[in-house]
């Protein structure tokens, strides 16, 4: 071990040795795939062929941001009718124009023109991560969401960035708010982080604060990252998504914004790696060049056409909307059921929430592992953020059938119960001793130092005796066990 981390000391460039011990670093963060090895799974039983989703027979995926509905058939058939001798053996364009075109009204509700463009990037990550090579020196402040999407931290901070977050709570609703982003600037700053809708929460900016987040950033000489990558799925009949290209106008110029989207989430395509990066042509520009140098890569053919069939497939869009609603109503009974767990927010698009079981007694990552042994897979906060690191657990509701979501009613009110028993506290310990962060640590801490006895009864009803009561004490009792 000692040899391993000397040679990467030696060798590895400063970008990646701060990767190496990133709270938000791949490895370094609790996941359901921690969660496989802690009780001694078979990988291949869980998420065969290693891939990031769960799809081993019997198990459930409400881990990462994999749209489980799936690709629509329109976009299969397209994506095979382009796999042809022609297209395969050449570089494709960056991204056909027809393409382009619906991209910019469907994605970015804006018209291509001589002040916006669209470019072809891979996954809405690709856009991010040229967003930031292009535009970050070391030294500069990004303002982004705490908790956020797993990269937009440790991506600034590679680029010598520094981060300046924003706590997402009760009080912001779980959004930026203009006042509270105008604290933040300062000589240094150079971009804002407006995820919209916000993963993890799933809420959604109003048309003012986009406009006034905006002229902050105008007149402070700022760039705006406005990711919309999960704005396809209206979860909430009455929500607003409004991406901030089509506030352009003469009065609200939106040059200084770069907006990025992609596939996976609205279409259910991420193998594709199909994402769009748009903005003034100029700024463009960079990111293109930016791109050349480092991957070259333009979206294949298939993937482009493939993107073209599922946006216009109105259909697969209003079906799986329904799916997703028809979930989050399930999902909502269960945390109003299970003592101890809240939802913090509703969610107004996509398919991602949060729920906060600090009032369980136990953290989060423990109750991964107790969801885990009952199939379902769950990704705790501490990947997305200091806050809510060890209260939070991130939902993926886009499971297309109902079996996913009494699973998790089944396993949840278990898997609590487990933890409470202290099942899995050493080896959640052990995860992040090994692990090394500071955050980490302080998770560490937080198990060591909690009372047992003080830890609320178990709310498991199908293990306990005296379920009646019980129900009642963890309705009732407010947790002693975890200090914040
Ligand atoms: C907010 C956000 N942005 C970007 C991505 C990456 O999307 P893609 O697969 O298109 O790169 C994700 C994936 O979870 C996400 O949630």
């Amino acid at each position: 071990m000692d040899q391993i981390r000397s040679l990467q000391r030696r060798l590895l460039a400063q970008r990646a040795q701060k990767l190496l011990d990133h709270p938000q670093g791949m490895g370094n963060y609790f996941t359901f795939k921690t969660a496989i090895d802690i009780l001694g799974l078979d990988w291949n039983a869980v998420a065969p062929g290693g891939i990031y989703g769960v799809t081993g027979p019997g198990y459930f995926d409400m881990g990462y941001m994999a749209n489980n509905i799936g690709p629509s058939k329109a976009a299969i058939e397209a994506f095979k009718e382009a796999s042809t001798w022609d297209l395969l053996r050449v570089y494709p364009p960056d991204c056909m124009r027809d393409l382009k075109t619906y991209v910019a009204n469907k994605k970015f509700s804006r018209e291509l023109g001589p002040d916006f463009d669209v470019m072809g990037v891979e996954g809405a990550q690709g856009g991010i991560g040229y967003t930031y090579l292009s535009f970050l020196n070391p030294g500069d402040e990004v303002i982004v969401t705490d908790p956020g999407y797993f990269h937009f931290v440790p991506a600034a901070e590679i680029c010598g960035a520094v981060v300046v977050p924003i706590t997402l709570n009760a009080d912001n609703g779980y959004r930026l708010r203009p006042d509270e982003v105008k604290q933040k600037i300062n000589s240094r700053t150079k971009m804002i982080v407006v995820c919209d809708p916000i993963n993890p929460f799933g809420t959604v900016q109003t048309r003012d604060e986009l406009l006034e987040i905006a002229e902050l950033a105008r007149n402070n000489g700022l760039v705006i990252l406005n990711n919309v990558t999960h704005n396809t799925h209206q979860t909430n009949p009455n929500a607003v998504q409004i991406p901030m290209a089509s506030l352009h106008s003469r009065e609200t110029p939106m040059d200084h914004v770069i907006s990025v989207s992609g596939t996976s989430k609205g279409y259910g395509m991420p193998a594709l790696r199909v994402g769009f990066m748009a903005g003034h042509p100029a700024l463009l520009r960079g990111a293109f060049l930016t791109k050349m140098e480092i991957t070259k890569i333009h979206i294949n053919y298939p993937g482009q056409f493939a993107a073209l069939a599922a946006m216009h497939d109105k259909e697969y869009v209003q079906t799986s909307t329904d799916i997703i609603r028809r979930n989050l109503a399930h999902l909502k009974e269960t945390v109003s059921k299970t003592p101890g767990v809240v939802m913090p927010v509703e969610p107004d698009y996509g398919f991602c929430t949060m729920i906060d079981v600090s009032k369980t007694g136990v953290t989060a990552q423990e109750v991964t592992v107790g969801l885990l042994n009952h199939k379902v897979a769950v990704i705790p906060g501490d990947g997305l953020g200091e806050v809510g690191a060890s209260d939070y657990i991130r939902l993926n509701y886009s499971w297309p059938r109902l079996d996913c979501f009494e699973a998790f009613r089944e396993g949840l009110p278990k898997a609590i119960a487990e933890s409470q028993e202290g099942r899995y506290a050493a080896a959640v310990k052990a995860f992040f001793e090994k692990a090394g962060t500071a955050r980490g640590r302080r998770i560490v801490d937080l198990i060591t130092h909690r009372k047992p006895n003080k830890m609320l009864p178990s709310c498991d009803p199908t293990t306990s005796p005296k379920k009646a009561s019980m129900l009642r004490s963890c309705k009732t009792e407010t947790p002693k066990g975890k200090g914040k």
